[in-house]
């Protein structure tokens, strides 16, 4: 599958069969997230990864993993961060999602279905994994086996706001 096959293939799975995602499979979706790039190539970001059902339960206290088998909290070191001189601005958050979206294109590549969370309790999270203070949650990854039908790869035209509304160009 070429760049954009992967990238249009994508989709939010929701719903998620009981079979385990393979050891080699999370090693590679791992490495995927082990080669994006970072701000400054400070790697501020930290993968927790998750497949017991006592682990999963966690975070089912604080969020909604829709049945998936496994699941990568996505966390930020604010301590190692880069930060923008002009104004402070701290890339965490932009780390932690090209390793999160890294994650996800590789998953898909490999035939697995993911969801990508934000909506969750940082407060539950933080208490159940006991994670350090510098250490923020920022995303969640599950992954899984889909139990339903994939979405269609060129739903994208109607699924998203005309090209010409997100980008402009310079005017020569
Ligand atoms: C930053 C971010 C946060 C998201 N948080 C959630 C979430 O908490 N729960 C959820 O079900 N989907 C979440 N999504 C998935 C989006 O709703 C989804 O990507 C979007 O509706 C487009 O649909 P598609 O992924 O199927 O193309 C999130 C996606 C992104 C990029």
């Amino acid at each position: 599958m070429s760049f954009i096959e992967i990238a249009k293939k994508r989709y939010s799975a929701r719903s998620y069969s009981d079979r385990k995602v393979e050891e080699e499979k999370i090693q590679k979706i791992l490495e995927a997230a082990h080669v994006a790039p970072t701000a400054a190539n400070r790697q501020p970001v930290r993968l927790l990864v998750v497949q017991s059902e006592e682990g999963l339960a966690k975070i089912g206290k604080g969020a909604k993993l829709y049945g998936a088998p496994l699941a990568i909290i996505v966390c930020t070191d604010h301590d190692k961060a880069w930060v923008r001189p002009y104004d402070g601005k701290k890339t965490t958050d932009i780390d932690a999602s090209i390793l999160t979206d890294h994650m996800m294109l590789e998953a898909t590549e490999l035939g697995l279905g993911s969801v990508w969370i934000c909506y969750f309790d940082p407060a539950v999270i933080r208490k159940e994994f006991q994670l350090p203070d510098g250490l923020e949650p920022v995303n969640i990854l599950a992954v899984g086996y889909p139990d339903k039908e994939a979405a269609d790869p060129e739903r994208h035209g109607q699924a998203r706001v005309p090209i010409g509304e997100i980008v402009s160009y310079e005017k020569l």
